[in-house]
C-alpha cells in the first residue's frame, strides 16, 4: 500500500478489495449522519427509495434493497454475536432508516476491525442520535473490555434556535466511541496534555519572587503514603514528621540552590513550582476546548461536516507515533489527512465524492505543497473508458471529476445540498486576472458546462446566452461525446474575447473541450493567472483571493 493514499468510492468495496488485515495502527472515522432529522422518523417503517436513486450518501440511510443485503450478510455469514446482535435489532427497531444505518455500519466496522492492527485503536465519531446503538455494535466486533472511552466533544456553547423551541436542552456535544483491537494497544495521553493559556497560566501561578511566578507545592509526603524513616531528615532547622521529605536530601539542597525551596511564616517548607515545568493539562474525555468550525474560521472550506484540525491531532497524538499508519474511510474534505500530514503519519483516505476528493487534493497542495506525484489517488476514470463507466454509475460524480481536470471550482448550485435545487446552467466557474486598476486586480470569469451525454447545436447556443447573463467573459463546453460541427461552428461565431492585461491577444469566447483532450492533458485557452477558490465562491472582480488559493493553480 502506498502512503499518502487517496480512494475514490465506497469504503465498503476499498476495503475488502484494496486493503490487508492489520494494515493500520489508527483509525478514525466520521460517517454521514442526518441526525438533523427527527429521532423519530428515524423509526419510520418500511422499504423506501431504490438504491438507484440513491446518489447521496446521507440520504442512503433508508431500509433498501441494499440495507436489507447488508442486514441477511450480517445474519447469515458472520460470527453468531454479530448475527445474534442484528436479529436483536431488527425486533427491538425493526425494518427503518435506524436499522439501515446501524446494518450499513456494522458491515463496515467489520472490515475496519480486520484491518486495525492489533496495537491499534479506532475511534468513531457520531452523535446521541445513535450513538448507544453504535455502541453495542462496537462492543460485539471489537469486544466490551476493548472499549475505552466514551469521549464527548462539546462543539459549540451555541445550539441553534430552534432546539430552544423544541421543549428539551439544547444539544451541543457529539460522540467519539474509542475502542482499541486487543489490551495491548498504544496509547500516549501525556503527548497530548493541553497547554495553558496565558490567562490560565497567571492564575494558576500567582505568587512572585525574585527568579519569577510560582506556585505553592507540597514538599513534604502526607500521612496518607505512610511512614518513610529514610526520608526523614533535618534540614535547616526543620525536621518533618514520620513520613518524610518528598525527596532525599541531595535533591533537596539542588531545589534549594535552584531558588525552588520555600519557607511559610509558620516555619513549614514548601517547593516553588515554576511555569516552565508545566506540563500542560491532562487530558480527560470531556473535550470542551476544541471549537467546531464556524464559517469564518480560517481553517474553514465550505465543506458542511469538516471537523477541526486540533480534535484530529488530539486523537492522532494519543493513539499513533511518527511513522504511524492512519485510516479514515469517510474521509471528507480530510481533517484527518491533513493532521496525519502535519504529524509526519502515514495516511489513506477513502471517499465516495469526487468532490471530497479534489479539495482534499488541494488542501494537501495548499498547506504542505504536495502535487500530484506525491499524493496516490485510486478509482479516478484514467481513460475514455474510464470516464463513461463513471458518468453511467453517477453523472454528479461525473461531473465533479471532469471540473477538477480545468481546475474549475463547482458552481453552488451543484453542490451536494443543492443537488435538487435549480441549475442555472452553471456547472463551474473559473477566475482569472483581467486587469489591474489602481493596483487593485480586477478578474474575470469563464462558467463551465459539463455534458455527459448525447450533445448538440443548441447547447452550445444555451451557454453563450448564459454567458451573456452572468456577465462572464467566456464559456466553456466539456463533453463525454466528440461534438457535432455544427456546435463548433456556433462556437466559432461566438468570437473571441481580450483582456487590459493581455492586451492584443484574443481568446474564444466559447471552447468547447473534450473529455478525451482534458486527460491528454489540453487546457482550456484562459488568460494566465487563473484563481481557484475552490469552496469559498469568491465573487470574481470583488473580492481579492487569497494567496494560498491562487496556489492551487499550479496543481
Ligand atoms: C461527515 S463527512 C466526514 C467529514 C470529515 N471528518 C471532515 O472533517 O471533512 C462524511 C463523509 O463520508 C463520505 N462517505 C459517505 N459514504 C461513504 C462511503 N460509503 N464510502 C466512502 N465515503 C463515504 C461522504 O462523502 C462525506 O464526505
Amino acid at each position: 500500500m502506498e502512503n499518502r493514499m487517496l480512494y475514490f468510492g465506497d469504503n465498503l468495496e476499498i476495503l475488502r478489495q484494496r486493503i490487508p488485515d492489520e494494515s493500520f495502527d489508527l483509525i478514525y472515522l466520521d460517517p454521514p449522519f442526518n441526525s438533523n432529522r427527527n429521532y423519530n422518523v428515524l423509526f419510520k417503517e418500511g422499504l423506501q427509495d431504490s438504491p438507484a436513486q440513491i446518489k447521496a450518501f446521507d440520504d442512503s440511510w433508508h431500509w433498501t434493497k441494499e440495507s436489507k443485503r447488508a442486514f441477511d450478510y450480517l445474519v447469515t455469514k458472520t460470527n453468531e454475536n454479530i448475527s445474534n446482535l442484528m436479529l436483536a435489532l431488527e425486533k427491538i427497531i425493526g425494518h427503518n432508516d435506524l436499522l439501515a444505518y446501524l446494518a450499513m455500519m456494522t458491515i463496515r466496522l467489520i472490515e475496519l476491525h480486520r484491518v486495525l492492527k492489533k496495537t491499534g485503536s479506532l475511534y468513531l465519531h457520531c452523535d446521541p442520535t445513535a450513538s448507544h446503538y453504535l455502541k453495542i455494535v462496537l462492543d460485539t466486533i471489537f469486544d466490551k473490555q476493548n472499549f475505552r472511552n466514551e469521549i464527548i466533544w462539546k462543539r459549540t456553547s451555541n445550539p441553534k434556535g430552534s432546539q430552544f423551541d423544541s421543549r428539551k436542552f439544547g444539544q451541543v456535544t457529539d460522540t467519539i466511541l474509542f475502542y482499541s483491537k486487543t489490551e495491548n494497544y498504544f496509547i500516549d495521553v501525556d503527548g497530548t496534555r493541553r497547554k495553558l493559556t496565558e490567562e490560565e497560566m497567571t492564575d494558576k501561578y500567582p505568587k512572585k519572587d525574585d527568579k519569577g511566578s510560582y506556585l505553592e507545592y507540597p514538599i513534604l509526603r502526607s500521612a496518607s503514603k505512610g511512614e518513610r524513616p529514610n526520608l526523614v531528615y533535618e534540614y535547616k532547622g526543620f525536621t518533618p514528621p514520620k513520613w518524610g521529605w518528598v525527596v532525599r536530601k541531595e535533591k533537596l539542597i539542588e531545589i534549594d540552590k535552584r531558588g525552588d525551596l520555600g519557607w511559610r511564616k509558620n516555619g513549614s517548607p514548601f517547593r516553588k513550582y515554576r511555569p516552565h515545568e508545566d506540563r500542560g493539562e491532562p487530558i480527560d474525555n470531556l473535550w470542551d476546548d476544541i471549537l467546531r468550525i464556524q464559517s469564518n474560521s480560517s481553517e474553514a472550506l465550505g465543506y458542511p461536516t469538516q471537523k477541526p484540525e486540533a480534535l484530529l491531532e488530539r486523537i492522532l497524538k494519543a493513539s499513533s507515533k511518527d511513522g504511524d499508519w492512519v485510516l479514515d474511510p469517510f474521509c471528507g474534505c480530510g481533517t484527518t489527512v491533513a493532521a496525519a500530514e502535519k504529524l509526519n503519519r502515514n495516511w489513506v483516505g477513502i471517499d465516495i465524492t469526487a468532490l471530497a476528493i479534489n479539495l482534499i487534493k488541494h488542501r494537501l497542495h495548499d498547506h504542505f505543497g504536495l502535487g500530484k506525484k506525491e499524493i496516490n489517488v485510486d478509482g479516478f476514470p484514467a481513460d475514455l473508458n474510464g470516464a463513461n463507466e463513471l458518468f453511467k454509475k453517477d453523472p454528479f460524480e461525473f461531473e465533479y471529476w471532469a471540473l477538477d481536470l480545468i481546475n474549475a471550482m463547482p458552481s453552488r448550485s451543484k453542490t451536494k445540498e443543492n443537488r435538487r435545487g435549480a441549475d442555472k446552467g452553471i456547472d463551474g466557474v473559473i477566475t482569472f486576472h483581467k486587469d489591474k486598476v489602481n493596483g487593485n486586480t480586477e478578474y474575470g470569469q469563464a462558467i463551465v458546462q459539463v455534458k455527459g451525454g448525447g450533445v448538440q447545436r443548441n447547447q452550445i447556443a444555451v451557454l453563450k446566452s448564459d454567458v451573456e447573463r452572468e456577465g462572464a467573459d467566456s464559456g466553456i463546453f466539456v463533453t463525454l461525446e466528440k461534438p457535432t460541427k455544427p456546435m463548433k461552428s456556433e462556437a466559432v461565431d461566438a468570437g473571441t474575447f481580450t483582456t487590459p492585461i493581455t492586451g492584443k491577444r484574443e481568446f474564444p469566447k466559447i471552447q468547447i473541450l473534450t473529455v478525451e483532450e482534458l486527460l491528454k492533458g489540453v487546457k482550456p485557452d484562459l488568460p494566465h493567472g487563473l484563481v481557484n477558490n475552490y469552496y469559498k465562491e469568491a465573487k470574481a472582480t470583488e473580492r481579492e483571493p487569497s494567496k494560498k488559493t491562487q496556489a492551487w493553480l499550479m496543481f
